[in-house]
Formats: C-alpha cells, sequence, structure tokens
C-alpha cells in the first residue's frame, strides 16, 4: 500500500511515493507474481512542484493523503504523466480534481488516451515532444520519447541537475520490496535479478528495437540515478543493469545453458526432460527446467531470454499438441523469442505428432537453429531412447563449444 509512511526523500526535494502490491496474483491478467510488486510515483518540490506518475488501483488506498504529505502543504504546479497505463494512473481523475491549478504534462497521444480511459480534458496542458524541456527553477526535465517501450506515448524524463532519469516501465521489476527504496539496499543480483528479466522480457520483450533506440539516446546524457515505476531506485551501479537491457534488447543470450519446457500429464515426457537434464549437468551445462502445467510459461520466456539453448518437450495430445505447450510457444512467439539454438523432444502411445507440431510451431520465432535430430518415443523411455537422449545432450553440449 502507498501511505504517508512509505514517503521516502531520495534527493533534495525528490521525494519517492511507493508501495509493494503483494496481495495480487497475477499482473496484467496473466503474469503470475508470487513475489509481488511495486509501485513508485515521485514528487520534485523545486520553484514549481512536479507529481511524475500516480500507481495501480491495488495500492491507491492512501495515495492522495500521501500526496499531500508529499506537497508539504504546496500546491501542485505540474503533473507528468509518462504513459496511460492503468497501472501508474489509478489516481489520475483524483489529482486532477483535487489540483485543478495544475498543468498536466503529456505526449499529445497521451492527452487522446487520457481522454479516452478517464473522459478528462483537463483544460491546463502542456503537450511535450522528444526534447522539450520543463523549467522547474534549480531543475528542469527533458522529456525523452520512449515509443512502444512499451506503449506508444510513453516519455521518459530526464532531470539535469542531479542526473536522474525517470525510466517509466524501463529497469522495472517484479518483487515487492519490503521497505527498500534504493537497489543498494536489497541483494538485486541474488533476489530480484531474475523477476526483473520476467519482468522485461514478458512485458516490454518484444520491443527490443524501440529499446535499444532509447538506449542510445540516453547515453548522451550523463545519469547518475534511474528512477522507474516499479522496483527500486538505482543511485548508481546499474551498470550490469543496463548491461542486461543491451542484451535482451538485441535477443542476445546472457550465457550459455538450456532452458528445459516440458509438458506432461502422467510423468514420461518429464522422464525424458529429466534424463536429458541430468545428462547435460553431467557435463557442466546449466540447466534449468519448467514444467509448462505448473508453471506459467512467463518463466519459460524468461529463461528464453537469458540461455543460448531451448529444450521443449511435450506429449502427442488428441492428434495435437498438448495445451500446455501449445501456449508456452504462443507466448515465446508473442514475445519474439529469437536467434536460439532449440532441440524438441516428442511423445505419444500410438501416432506421436507432437514433435512435428513443435517444429511447425517454433517456425514463427525468428533465426532459431535446431541442434540435432527431434527425439521421438512411445510412451516411457526405453534403453534406445536414452541413448538417442545421450546424443542430443552430446550435440547440444557441441553447440555451444563444450566438449
Ligand atoms: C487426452 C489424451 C489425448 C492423447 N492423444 C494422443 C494422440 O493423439 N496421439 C498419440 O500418439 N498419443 C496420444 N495420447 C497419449 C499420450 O501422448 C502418451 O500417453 C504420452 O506418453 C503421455 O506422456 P506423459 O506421460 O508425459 O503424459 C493422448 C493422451 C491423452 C491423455
Ligand atoms: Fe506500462
Ligand atoms: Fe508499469
Amino acid at each position: 500500500m502507498i501511505c504517508k509512511g512509505t514517503n521516502t526523500s531520495i534527493a533534495e526535494g525528490i521525494i519517492r511515493m511507493g508501495g509493494d502490491d503483494r496481495r495480487s496474483p497475477i499482473f496484467e491478467g496473466e503474469i503470475p507474481i508470487p513475489e509481488g510488486v511495486s509501485y513508485n510515483s515521485y514528487v520534485i518540490l523545486d520553484e514549481k512542484t512536479v507529481l511524475l506518475d500516480t500507481c495501480d488501483e491495488s495500492v491507491s488506498h492512501g495515495y492522495m493523503s500521501s500526496l499531500e504529505d508529499a506537497l508539504s502543504g504546496r500546491d501542485l504546479d505540474y503533473f507528468v504523466i509518462s504513459h496511460m497505463e492503468p497501472d501508474h494512473g489509478a489516481a489520475i481523475g483524483d489529482v486532477i480534481r483535487n489540483y485543478p491549478e495544475a498543468t498536466v504534462v503529456a505526449s499529445g497521444l497521451a492527452f487522446e488516451m487520457l481522454a479516452n480511459f478517464l473522459e478528462i480534458n483537463p483544460e491546463k496542458r502542456l503537450v511535450v515532444e522528444d526534447g522539450t524541456v520543463l523549467e522547474l527553477g534549480k531543475r528542469s526535465l527533458t522529456f525523452i520519447s520512449a515509443s512502444m517501450v512499451h506503449w506508444p506515448e510513453v516519455m521518459m524524463s530526464y532531470e539535469s541537475k542531479d542526473g536522474i532519469l525517470f525510466s517509466a516501465d524501463a529497469f522495472g521489476t517484479f518483487g515487492a520490496l519490503d521497505g527498500a527504496v534504493f537497489a543498494d539496499q536489497l541483494d538485486f543480483d541474488g533476489k530480484y535479478m531474475d523477476e526483473a528479466r520476467r519482468y522485461y522480457t514478458n512485458i516490454v520483450g518484444k520491443y527490443g528495437a524501440q529499446v535499444r533506440k532509447v538506449l542510445d539516446k540516453s547515453g548522451s546524457v550523463e545519469i547518475k540515478m534511474i528512477c522507474p515505476l516499479h522496483g527500486p531506485i538505482w543511485r548508481g551501479g546499474f551498470g550490469e543493469f543496463v548491461g542486461k537491457y543491451v542484451k535482451w534488447s538485441g535477443y542476445e543470450p546472457e550465457e550459455d545453458g538450456v532452458v528445459i519446457g516440458y509438458a506432461s500429464m502422467y510423468g514420461n515426457t518429464a522422464d525424458a526432460a529429466d534424463t536429458l537434464a541430468t545428462m547435460l549437468r553431467s557435463k557442466g551445462v546449466k540447466v534449468v527446467v519448467h514444467d509448462l502445467s505448473r508453471r506459467h510459461s512467463s518463466y519459460l520466456v524468461s529463461d528464453a531470454f537469458r540461455f543460448s539453448n531451448i529444450v521443449l518437450a511435450a506429449p502427442t495430445y488428441n492428434n495435437g499438441l498438448h495445451p500446455a505447450m501449445s501456449a508456452a510457444i504462443e507466448n515465446m512467439e508473442s514475445m519474439t523469442v529469437r536467434a536460439r539454438k532449440y532441440s524438441i523432444i516428442g511423445n505419444g502411445s500410438w501416432a506421436p505428432r507432437s514433435h512435428e507440431f513443435m517444429c511447425k510451431r517454433t517456425e514463427a520465432l525468428k533465426d532459431m537453429t535446431l541442434v540435432g535430430e527431434p527425439v521421438v518415443f512411445k510412451s516411457s523411455l526405453k534403453d534406445e531412447d536414452r541413448e538417442k537422449l545421450a546424443h542430443l545432450a552430446d550435440e547440444i553440449a557441441a553447440s555451444m563449444g563444450e566438449a
């Protein structure tokens, strides 16, 4: 929840208003968030006062009184809306109604969306474009268009006095922050990086080219602090995280390794996945295994961005593909997983065809390289099938330069 007690000063005259949602089981009606998610909104107190974005309905309970507290009795001069996605817009209507003198600042497209979402057309409005500067007194905000990262109207803002990038949804992560505000208060690499990857790959993954554009643009200014709308604030030490964004947006794997995603009804396809995983591990290859009937495909997508190799294993189902595998491939396609080495394991009791469907469906992914022949077995693994899996393990290891 966002309440007065969670308001935190993050630089002179800049307050982060934020809170954790530990209750919602899914994000965007689709992606599981077992570790919760956090929301940030920012207030700048200069000669002019500014509010940057609001929050999601799930944490909006105390938002308006927190805003009043953050403004320390002052009126609001500018209300900047980075984009209109409702997870940052739950209090937009209340802010406009409660601070009628505030000028709403957003891109032209965001104003169109504002009218569509809330049927509000604020009288005091300032349409900003890429490069527009808003003077606040000692500080100023320069707007940076981040179109399609991940909505079309997105504007980031850059504060030049302290080199602060208000990065909208970029550099965010899933996961509640448990009172922390800065990344250096957390074991980010150990505890949050996997969720940051799952957040990026499943929300922004498709828009790699647009992310690259913004990374190039922001490379020309000195950034000392990154303030995203989700997750902790970075006050330095973000080189590695930015490096991950460079890789993810270029669809380059972070490291050699294998993600195995399998669907299985009675455990036989799972046996094949685990047998292959054991064989690969014995060769020193890093492996992550996901049961797609149990684990949402966002985890497979995330590890597909992380690793060099993907293995898909599924039984034949009513002369088609098991639904859990079908949904996973659809999600990989939607998030534009590409340029990976991949291998296929199929299973069936009377007319195995799942391998054919997996091969066909993965054709929709770009620049993929099939490693080894698809391994196809009937019902349960026999010695000859294990031999085929051993051969596949050799080929997968060889594909990443391992002996
Ligand atoms: C609802 C259902 C539909 C199936 N459809 C087919 C099929 O069309 N062709 C086939 O060869 N096997 C079919 N099978 C058999 C499974 O593919 C086979 O038993 C496989 O070994 C199951 O793997 P698992 O132990 O990993 O669940 C079907 C099984 C079920 C339960
Ligand atoms: Fe968003
Ligand atoms: Fe968001």
